[in-house]
């Protein structure tokens, strides 16, 4: 009987363990559930007799591949797998998938909330801004980026994106604005948001060189991941630039700094809480059950990323 153990330090919501267990049930295999565990060390104990895992920004290196040794499949129930070490579990033959697009809708909702909140004040009287007629940048057209896209038109917003692996045709032919370089989506965009993964292309690649072509009311949303950030050029944009706001899912390294200095130009969730919706949890708890129980049965690969 094939074992799986779901190990979230994030917890999947009641509702979305049910159903996964579901899934596992009806192909007959185990499953443990190690939620909120405290240490690495729970996830190496839990893992060593795991045919399959399923994570979600827990952390799979070398060490955890080493103890889990009946291992075959990882999936990260969601869409960023900054996480997991690609070429260890290549080497030892571990497959990786993701579950694309499961948890968009929720990390989309999240990035306009968070920008209605900080617009209007984080609630207090004083009178806010409003986001129709502004220009929103979208950075990175992929599932996030295409539903914050229509929810920022359903606002009124004029939308633009720069995505250099997505052909304009798909932006054009949702009423996006093409931008062919990213300068020239900062440049043209009051808001910008991201949604590039965190990878050795990306990884401090917004920084003070990009951010300061945006337009007065310059607001930088990130629901995305920071490493993306190049802090030093961040903390030099909040310097020179009174206008400038960020808003973010994964607060910088260096919030305290900015939450003395800049108070009210700043909104930071305390933990990264943008896919941590009982749909988004579902979603991909239950894609992710169905892509293991595919891959052990039918050596079905379809998401996997190594
Ligand atoms: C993702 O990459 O899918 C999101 O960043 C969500 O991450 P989470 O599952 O840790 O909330």
């Amino acid at each position: 009987m094939a074992k799986v153990l779901i190990a979230t330090v994030k917890p999947f919501s009641a509702e979305a363990v049910d159903e996964v267990k579901g899934v596992f049930r009806e192909a007959g295999y185990e499953v443990e559930v190690l939620a909120k565990y405290p240490d690495q060390s729970a996830l190496l104990n839990a893992v060593a007799d795991a045919d399959a895992l399923i994570i979600r920004s827990d952390k799979v290196d070398r060490e955890v591949l080493e103890a889990a040794k009946n291992l075959k499949i990882v999936v990260r129930a969601g869409a960023g797998y900054d996480n997991v070490d690609l070429a260890a579990a290549t080497e030892k033959g571990v497959v990786v998938m993701n579950t694309p697009g499961q948890n968009a809708n929720a990390v989309a909702e999240l990035a306009l909330g968070m920008m209605v909140y900080m617009n209007r004040n984080k609630l207090t009287p004083a009178a806010g801004r409003e986001l129709k007629g502004k220009t929103m940048g979208i950075h990175a057209y992929g599932y996030v980026g295409r539903i914050v896209g229509k929810i920022a038109s359903g606002f009124g917003m004029k939308v633009h994106a720069y995505d250099p692996y997505i052909d304009p045709e798909v932006m054009q032919h949702d009423g996006v604005v093409y931008e062919e370089n990213a300068e020239d989506l900062y440049r043209t965009c009051m808001y910008v948001s991201l949604h590039i993964p965190a990878n050795a292309e990306t990884k401090g690649s917004i920084g003070f060189d990009l951010l300061k072509l945006m337009p007065e009311g310059a607001t930088l949303v990130n629901t995305a991941r920071k490493e993306v950030i190049d802090e030093e050029g961040l903390k030099k944009m909040f310097a020179e630039r009174t206008d400038f706001r960020y808003i973010s899912d994964i607060a910088p390294d260096c919030s305290e700094e900015l939450a003395e200095k800049y108070p009210d130009r700043i909104l930071f969730t305390p933990k990264k809480m943008g896919a941590q919706t009982a749909e988004a949890n579902k979603n991909a708890g239950v894609a992710a059950a169905r892509q293991i129980v595919n891959f052990l049965e039918e050596g079905e690969t379809t998401f996997k990323v190594n």
